[in-house]
């Protein structure tokens, strides 16, 4: 027999089924006992008239604290007013499991009692919303891919460099061979695919040992990053809005029920769609001082500088050409200014600042050994990358989305903390 979920009660009106779940709630009104289930893939209202049930499931009714697990049979029936559009008319209802007292009630908790209780918290409705947003776009995210002929190549995780600047480097023991570093990115990885393959996405988990507490940072986060053989910079933009919008729209479709539920207004997001605004670092400079901000030609563009320049933008809006001088090592230049890197930054509306970092890679073989060295980089861990210069070398691009920062921007979530099952961050092991 298939067992029936909550999701599926449309499918089955008017039928008798035997539903598993836990007691989200339960109130008595004169001979009428209500009881909510969960079962994971929604909610439903049990209603128990008394006489059209045994005593003794009346008495099983008393029993179910919040949480405990039980089964409930009866009938379906189509109810309006309901939020799933069904109730069941209990005719059973058998006790599993009856449960501790619950530590996380209906009224308000503090963040960092929720967060020690994380395992238990995945169950209310607003996380258990937010954790389906993240499921479509992960799946969106590798639909888009699938679809255009990417090859997946999956990255390691003890790496023997650093690839993303070494001030944010996990360190670890590594047998006899000495050190091994939680990997920043696959990006290295990738571009090896990106010659065997043509293109391809690295998507996995990646660490940054951030020093800073803001709502952007986790130490441990997942990334999705496609790169794309004989792709130029202005075609990896043209690759990052496409995967944006698909991954947007896919969630205002697919997962509306969650986005309602989470409050989130819409209107923005509706507009993700190719083209987006692509400008400057030069024009976001200017778009700063006439802001009034006295941001220096060179500098990075801080969390605040982001929400300014996206501020003029109805949708993301990509900033290409950074200074060379804050980008990492592997980015080509321009080369009508050298002083410029063929990068770009996604940035999201609303203030979410920075989702997507990417770039043109540097193809010439003395170019990325001056930069290696320049960045006192250990020149025999990138031995292997240089080989890619030596071996058919080729123009290519391409890019890393946070999935954290975009599930968090999608959601209208105010911190990351809540767009991963188990958060890490500096003052978070735990659970
Ligand atoms: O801009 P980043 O550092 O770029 C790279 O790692 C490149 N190697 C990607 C590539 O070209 N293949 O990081 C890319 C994205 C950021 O835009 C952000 O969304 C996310 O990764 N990110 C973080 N998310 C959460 N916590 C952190 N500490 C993050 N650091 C970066
Ligand atoms: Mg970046």
């Amino acid at each position: 027999m298939s067992r029936i979920y909550i999701e599926q009660l449309h499918e089955v009106a008017g039928q008798q089924v035997t539903l598993h779940g836990w007691l989200y709630n339960k109130r008595s009104s004169g001979k009428i006992r209500f009881l909510v289930m969960r079962d994971g893939t929604g909610f439903v209202q049990g209603v128990i008239a008394k006489g059209a049930v045994s005593e003794e499931v009346f008495a099983r009714f008393d029993e179910l604290t919040q949480e405990s697990a039980f089964t409930m049979t009866g009938t379906v029936r189509a109810e309006k007013r309901s939020p799933g559009g069904f109730e069941l008319d209990v005719t059973d209802l058998t006790i599993l499991h009856i449960a501790h007292e619950y530590p996380i009630t209906p009224k308000e908790h503090g963040t960092d009692f929720l967060m020690d209780r994380r395992h238990l918290w995945l169950r209310s409705s607003r996380q258990h919303a937010i954790l389906r947003v993240r499921h479509q776009v992960i799946k969106s995210i590798r639909e888009f891919f699938d679809g255009r002929g990417f090859t997946l190549v999956d990255a390691p995780i003890f790496t023997p460099a650093a690839c993303e600047g070494t001030s944010t480097l996990f360190e670890t023991k590594y047998f006899d061979l000495g050190s091994a570093y939680l990997t920043q990115s696959g990006q290295l990885y990738g571009e090896a695919g990106a010659m065997a393959f043509g293109k391809v996405y690295v998507f996995g988990p990646t660490f940054r040992a951030e020093k800073s507490k803001t709502r952007r940072h986790l130490t441990e986060f997942w990334m999705v990053e496609p790169e794309v053989a004989f792709n130029d910079l202005s075609d990896n933009m043209d690759l990052a809005e496409a995967m944006l919008e698909h991954v947007v729209q896919s969630c205002l479709k697919d997962r509306a029920a969650e986005l309602k539920l989470l409050e989130r207004n819409t209107a923005m997001l509706e507009n993700v769609k190719a083209p987006l605004p692509r400008i400057t670092y030069d024009e976001a400079v200017e778009i700063l001082h006439k802001n009034g901000i006295a941001f220096e030609w060179g500098n990075d563009l801080g969390g605040t500088d982001e929400t300014v320049v996206s501020q003029q933008f109805d949708r993301p809006v990509m900033v290409h050409r950074y200074p060379a001088e804050v980008k990492a090592f592997y980015m080509k230049r321009d080369p009508q200014n050298p002083k410029v890197a063929l990068a770009v930054d996604v940035l999201a509306p609303e203030g979410y600042g920075e989702i997507i970092g990417g770039s043109q890679r540097e193809d010439d073989f003395d170019a990325l050994l001056g930069r290696i060295k320049e960045h006192n980089l250990p020149q025999s861990a990138f031995d292997w990358y240089l080989d890619l210069r030596r071996y058919g070398s080729v123009p290519h691009a391409g890019f890393g989305l946070g999935i954290e920062r975009t599930v968090s921007w999608i959601c209208g979530l105010d911190h990351l903390r809540e767009a991963i099952p188990f958060p890490r961050m500096i003052y978070r092991l735990t659970p």
